[in-house]
């Protein structure tokens, strides 16, 4: 996006990281401001909230997010799990939609939610906490589209599969496993963009769903089987 005569706001909490990506996209067409918050603290999120009161928005981008790869017998003093990931990957962008639609409304905007393929699967073990806070908005966000789309206010959901990014580091099972370059992921991001398409997901999307719903009972038995011998 930074080749289009845009002005970008980019958030995130590592300032020197914010800093460093403005610097190298300096030549760019696009005016980059940069915002430090950190999306899970309450007060972060209202002072960000009064900054963007002042300026018209088009388009937003709802990408960060927190994974945890966690079993819930590891869990049980870990109520902070599930309530960091709660917070930034379903209330923070519920209040930051809120914050926005009258703004979308007037620039008959885009909302961008970055979602994970996971969602449209049956659940699977170890992923409680963030496959529960990642449904929840795209279960909030598909509600809500009617009536976003009846204010002119496009929605368009990335189910990206796995991203070779920071967030799967921690989880030696995902290391071998194919994954998308975050500059493949980035494309289909453009691509919602411009296309405006309501959806993307992997090809093989399809499939694993129906499977999901033909043969839950063996998904789940099999689930059984991978805990039994862990
Ligand atoms: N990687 C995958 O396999 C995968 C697959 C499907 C979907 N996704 C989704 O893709 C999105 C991006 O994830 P990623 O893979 O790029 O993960 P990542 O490498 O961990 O990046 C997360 C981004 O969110 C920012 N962030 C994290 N916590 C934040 C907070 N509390 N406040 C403000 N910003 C915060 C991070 O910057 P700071 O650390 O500087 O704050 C970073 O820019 C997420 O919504 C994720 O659920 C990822």
């Amino acid at each position: 996006m930074a080749d289009i005569d845009c002005n970008l706001i980019l958030v995130a909490r590592t300032v020197d990281k914010l800093r460093e990506l403005k610097q190298r996209l300096t030549m760019s067409k696009a005016k980059i401001d940069i915002y430090a918050a950190d999306l899970r603290d309450q007060e972060q999120i209202d002072e960000f909230i009064k900054y963007i009161q002042n300026l018209p928005v088009d388009i937003f981008i709802n990408n960060a997010g927190k994974s945890i790869c966690r079993p819930v017998m590891q869990s049980l003093d870990r109520q902070h799990d599930f309530e960091r990931t709660i917070k930034l990957n379903y209330l923070t962008p519920v209040q930051l939609c809120l914050a926005l639609i009258p703004k979308l409304q007037q620039s008959k905007g885009h909302i961008i939610n970055v979602s994970a393929v996971n969602v449209l699967f049956a659940p699977a073990v170890n992923w409680s906490a963030y496959q529960a806070s990642k449904t929840a908005f795209d279960q909030w966000l598909r509600s809500a589209m009617p009536e976003l789309q009846n204010r002119q206010i496009k929605v368009s959901t990335a189910y990206l599969p796995l991203v070779k990014t920071r967030m799967i580091e921690p989880t030696k099972a995902y290391q071998n496993l194919p994954a998308l370059q975050p500059k493949q992921a980035a494309t289909i991001i453009s691509y919602l963009l411009q296309t405006q398409k309501r959806q993307y997901k992997p090809w093989w999307a399809m499939i694993v769903q129906l499977a999901g719903v033909l043969f839950n009972g063996i998904w789940f038995k099999l689930n059984c089987y991978y805990i039994k011998r862990k």
